[in-house]
């Protein structure tokens, strides 16, 4: 027997079971175990058989390390097609997550049990692919086309009771003995006599699909879909599904599933996904870290941030006390969260129940003295050093010892907050996102003494509660926003050169990012950089930079919050809208700084957007601020809304190739000047050495 595949008799039925941690990958032992067991299984003297998962989960997918080498036998289809084709009937126990191949797998088997607390999915299209092991065949023979696309093109995850009313597993089990509740279950299926039920024998009528309707899907994705191929090719595996045989819809499954599995777009995807895995661990933190426990959450200050991290804490059903300057501060803070929370269970996405049980997790003071059983408290209050240090200075009075203080600031040196303290090895940043209830991405700063078992409870904590972590040290901006000054500097450039807000916004949008960055500007509020750059008197700002945004703030255009930046802004529908106001005020600033204006091409603008991105991200590693180029990745794919067809800034850099990025650095250099355009001494080794950032990953892993 295979040595992660066994099989066990168990009355009269035969039980196949994987053991392939960390979560049973159908790798090339797992497939051919799984078929040496169906074939042996078929003349020994056992009834009926089950295919079940040791360990966390039932098969969570294809191997994706296995993808872009070259391929193994058995294949899974063949695989698959002996499971479908097996005399015995065969019945897929499902525990943990089910996904991917893994639940085409199991839909190849020809009954699927489940505990309650399980999950099935298609997830491939997160990966820029599609099932590729009948899933988009099979699906819709059971739900029907339109539930079958909402599934696969969205790739969520669907709980067991949902999946049964869909009609994709046959038996919701109760107990917690899956072994045996899927043995009696397969037993009963004999007994009562149950047929071999195949999901490839069920046709579905192309007429009971509406005219048009899978042209109408197309175009309500494109709009979701921003540039990424997989879930157009998804449409067209499930109108074969409709419109063709098994076997036809097959084939054109597998020629779209290669045409995708090789594509830029599926390799970016795939990087993102180990790239957020790996991020969340620490290179240099020894196995085996003890994490603290974080049974109480503290939050200073109750404003724009604060609010939503308390959300992300009550959500995950930690309790959560808020800590603000007045009893009015406090209750504007309580109303916020309550407001959101109602207006999520007005869209129908949390029961009033839920939001009561989240409601009561979260209390209010205006005392300190109240903290003293917190094991974690996170500052946010405003970006003011002096403020903060205050604040440290209270908790470090406050709170017991071995709590953890952490900061959530934006630009403050963590090494002078944790100084406020007598525990700095207890000082860590926690930057999360706006908004922190729904932005995934938690920038864990990591200053000169925290402590180890600091940094392992806060990227465990943060995981928790739904965020993707990855490390900083501590420099102006840490990773993300250090990075993100280049970008919007040339943004701003941009305009002063000759381009409108409108085609810089529309090239980044083109590229792929969620919002232009002279939208998202608006939308965060011009004012916020406006004080930013008052309040940093330390460096001489260029007018370059900041003329254009200086000049709307003091117009009384702060961005979306007063109709008009950038753009003007439709009242009902805050649609975006060009105004000449502006126009004719960057003209005005460009003729007083001497700036000649040209036509820019859509090229330029994107070369001038992300190439900063990538220099800025070459220093950082090299000043040993991030630990990897992925995690690079992960802060802009989680933070930013850079584009995850793109594989986040360091991994669009080495599909650009690095000779590529550094001879337009310096071409840029030559046209527009060196004060912006010094490409990182990293980035120009690697280049001349006809390397990568992955390269470099390995070689400093
Ligand atoms: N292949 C290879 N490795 C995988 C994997 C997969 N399908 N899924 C997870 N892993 C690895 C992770 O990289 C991680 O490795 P590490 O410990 O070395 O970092 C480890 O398994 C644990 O993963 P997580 O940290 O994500 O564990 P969680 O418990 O948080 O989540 C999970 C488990 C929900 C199964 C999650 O890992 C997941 O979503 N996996 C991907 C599922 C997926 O996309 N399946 C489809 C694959 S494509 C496919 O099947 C094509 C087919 O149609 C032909
Ligand atoms: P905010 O102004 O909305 O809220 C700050 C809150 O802190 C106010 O409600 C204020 O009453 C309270 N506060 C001030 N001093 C206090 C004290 N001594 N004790 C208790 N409460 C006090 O500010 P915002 O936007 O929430 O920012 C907070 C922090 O988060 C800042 O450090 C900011 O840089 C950082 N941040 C902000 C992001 C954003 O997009 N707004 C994103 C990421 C981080």
């Amino acid at each position: 027997m295979s040595s992660v595949v066994s099989y066990e008799v168990v009355k009269n039925i035969g039980v196949i079971k994987v053991d392939s941690p960390p979560v049973n990958a159908l790798s090339q032992a797992v497939r051919e175990g799984i078929l040496t067991a169906v074939q042996n299984a078929q003349n020994d003297d056992t009834e009926a058989l089950v295919l079940m998962c040791e360990g966390r989960t039932f098969i969570a997918g294809a191997d994706i390390t296995e993808f872009g080498k070259p391929p193994k036998e058995p294949s899974l289809p063949d695989v698959l097609t002996a499971l479908e084709n097996s005399s015995k009937l065969v019945v897929a126990a499902i525990h943990g997550t089910a996904l991917g191949g893994g639940f085409e797998t199991a839909l190849c088997c020809h009954y699927r049990c489940a505990i309650a607390s399980a999950k099935v999915g298609l997830p491939e299209v997160k990966l820029g692919l599609l099932p590729g092991a009948g899933g988009t065949q099979r699906v819709p023979r059971i739900a029907g086309a339109k539930a079958a696309l909402d599934m696969i093109t969205k790739g969520d995850p669907v709980a067991a009771n949902k999946a049964s009313d869909m009609g994709l597993i046959d038996e919701v089990l109760s107990g917690d003995d899956l072994q045996a509740a899927a043995v009696a279950y397969a037993q009963d299926l004999v007994e009562s006599g149950a047929p071999l039920k195949r999901v490839r024998d069920i046709t579905i009528d192309p007429a009971s699909i509406e005219p048009g309707f899978f042209d109408g899907y197309r175009k309500a994705l494109a709009k979701r879909a921003r540039g990424q191929i997989a879930q157009d090719r998804i449409v067209s595996c499930v109108e074969a599904a409709v419109n063709k045989s098994m076997d036809d819809g097959l084939a054109v499954e597998r020629e779209l599933f290669t045409e995708l599995v090789t594509s830029p777009q599926s390799r970016a995807m795939r990087h993102a996904f180990f790239a957020e895995r790996e991020a969340a661990k620490i290179k240099d933190l020894p196995k085996g870290t003890p994490v603290r426990e974080i049974k109480k959450v503290a939050i200073i200050g109750g404003g724009t941030m604060g609010g939503g991290i308390a959300m992300c804490f009550a959500n995950a059903g930690i309790p959560v006390v808020m800590v603000e300057i007045n009893d009015e501060a406090l209750e504007r803070g309580l109303g916020i969260i309550r407001k959101n929370y109602t207006i999520t269970v007005q869209k129908g996405r949390l029961s009033e129940q839920d939001m009561g049980k989240r409601m009561e997790l979260i209390s209010g003071t205006t005392d300190y003295a109240d903290l003293g059983d917190v094991d974690l408290a996170i500052e946010a209050v405003f970006e003011n050093p002096d403020i903060k240090k205050e604040v440290f200075a209270k908790l470090d009075a406050a709170c017991k010892p071995g709590a953890i203080l952490a900061s959530n600031t934006s630009y403050q040196d963590v090494n002078l907050i944790a100084e406020a303290t007598k525990r700095p090895q207890d000082v860590v940043g926690m930057h999360f996102f706006s908004p922190a209830n729904v932005m995934k991405l938690l920038e864990v700063v990591r200053a000169d003494k925290t402590a180890d078992d600091v940094l392992a409870t806060v990227m465990q904590i943060g995981k928790k509660i739904g965020k993707v972590c990855a490390l900083s040290r501590v420099c102006y901006g840490f990773i993300g926003n250090r990075m993100l000054q280049g970008y919007g500097r040339q943004a701003h450039m941009l305009l002063l050169d000759g381009a409108t807000p409108e085609q810089v916004d529309s090239a980044a949008e083109e590229f792929g990012m969620a919002m232009g960055p002279l939208a998202v500007g608006d939308l965060a509020g011009l004012d916020i950089g406006y004080k930013a750059r008052q309040a940093r008197t330390d460096v001489e700002h260029d007018p370059k930079t900041h003329c254009i945004a200086t000049a709307l703030v003091e117009m009384g255009r702060m961005g979306q919050k007063s109709g008009a930046g950038y753009y003007k802004y439709d009242a009902a529908t805050r649609a975006r809208q060009n105004d000449p106001e502006v126009e004719a005020l960057i003209r005005d600033k460009a003729k007083e700084l001497g700036i000649e204006q040209r036509e820019i091409s859509k090229q330029e603008i994107v070369d001038r957007l992300f190439f900063p991105l990538i220099n800025e991200g070459a220093l950082i590693l090299e000043e040993g601020i991030a630990q990897r180029p992925g995690d690079i990745d992960v802060v802009y794919l989680y933070g930013y809304g850079f584009p995850v067809a793109k594989g986040g800034p360091m991994f669009y850099a080495d599909e650009v190739g690095l000779k590529n990025v550094v001879a337009r650095i310096n071409e840029f250099a030559r046209t527009l000047g060196e004060d912006y355009w010094q490409p990182a001494p990293l980035l120009v080794k690697l280049a001349s050495e006809g390397k990568t950032f992955a390269d470099w990953a390995k070689e400093n892993s």
